[in-house]
């Protein structure tokens, strides 16, 4: 892993810097996963030679994040294919049935089976996934520093950046080009209960990058936009409907309700990958809902009474008209609505 210390803003937005982070490398044959669930205490590499362990990754959250797990399921398929000689049918539905939420997943293995079916180089089709998604996150990133003001505290829930994505990040992303942009900027992670996603991941790549920040409880967060202390909030998505609706991580809903209260921004910052063009209303998206234990354990530790049961919905819906704007690579769509998301989309 590549660690520079001491990256100082120099007041413009950086075309070459070095991927701090990465979430996952492939080598021919070969994928190697950070095992995020480690962090931030441990750096430790898992490498996976078929697609059925890849499939377990993604399930068990060894790597997670949209785009990440888009780029991770693309390789599985190359795994399972290309160096299994497993039935391509068979990879991608052991692939797919594994998160049901974020549909970078979805999108990713269509494209693969689609350059299969093309005949092309499926090896070569997920390498471009990869690449295509950093400069994707750049692009996104300084449109969206530009809608960040000098100084600003900018809040952020789960985690969006390099660890989520084939490097860079979406809504980190954005906050990483704004710091390096010299905006002078301060990040409030929302620790992001109960996977702790902001605590161990997010906390984990401002420290590496010297970004300053302080962690809070999810609950915090609304007394300190009463108080004056946020002035924007910056989320990523895991997919995104024709009106604009939202799917994040379960806690955005809540922060996109109290920014409308505060006259806060709400801004979302997504790649093209993550909209939906089947889905016209969030509530057609489906939520992911997990295991009760991982509410009732904090990794290891009970923290619960052995009786009582509990409900892990890993994701809610933020509808289009709490949201200032979604930042794409494409542009940034203020008060998205289905008719400029079409736009958006080329439908
Ligand atoms: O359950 P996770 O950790 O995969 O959820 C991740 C999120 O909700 C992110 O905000 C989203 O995937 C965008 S990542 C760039």
């Amino acid at each position: 892993m590549i660690f520079i210390k001491n990256r100082k803003p120099t007041g413009r937005i950086i075309k070459d810097l070095p991927m701090e982070v990465k979430a996952f490398r492939w080598l021919p044959g070969e994928l190697k996963v950070l095992n995020q669930l480690k962090l931030p205490h441990k750096e430790h590499w898992l490498s996976f030679k078929r697609h059925k362990e890849v499939a377990w990754a993604i399930r068990d959250m060894v790597v997670r994040g949209a785009p990440a797990i888009g780029c991770v399921a693309a390789y599985g398929f190359v795994l399972g294919v290309k160096y299994e000689g497993e039935d391509p049918q068979e990879v991608y539905e052991t692939l797919k049935n594994t998160r049901p939420t974020a549909v970078n997943l979805f999108w990713a293995l269509d494209r693969m089976m689609k350059a299969l079916r093309e005949g092309r180089d499926i090896e070569e089709e997920a390498k471009a996934i990869e690449a295509e998604d950093y400069q994707i996150n750049r692009r996104i990133g300084e449109l969206g520093a530009s809608l960040i003001p000098e100084g600003a505290k900018v809040l952020t829930h789960c985690n969006t950046g390099a660890l989520a994505t084939a490097g860079w990040g979406t809504a980190l992303g954005v906050i990483r080009s704004a710091h390096y942009g010299g905006k002078g900027i301060f990040v409030w992670v929302d620790e992001t209960r109960p996977y702790l996603q902001g605590a161990r991941l997010t906390a984990w790549e401002l420290v590496k990058e010297d970004i300053p920040h302080k962690l809070i409880t999810d609950n915090t967060a609304g007394f300190l936009m009463q108080r004056g202390e946020v002035d924007a909030i910056i989320v990523g998505a895991d997919r995104i409907t024709l009106r604009g609706d939202v799917a994040n991580k379960i806690g955005t809903y809540s922060l996109a309700v109290l920014s409308k209260h505060h006259g806060i921004p709400f801004y979302v910052a997504a790649p093209i990958s993550t909209f939906d063009p089947k889905l016209v209303r969030g509530d057609e998206i489906p939520i992911e809902e997990r295991s009760a234990e991982e509410v009732k354990n904090c990794f290891g530790c009970k923290i619960a009474p052995e009786e009582s049961d509990a409900l892990h919905l890993g994701f809610d819906v933020t509808p289009a008209e709490l949201i200032t704007a979604i930042i794409t690579e494409r542009g940034v769509v203020e008060n998205p609505n289905e008719e400029k998301i079409r736009k958006l989309l080329n439908l």
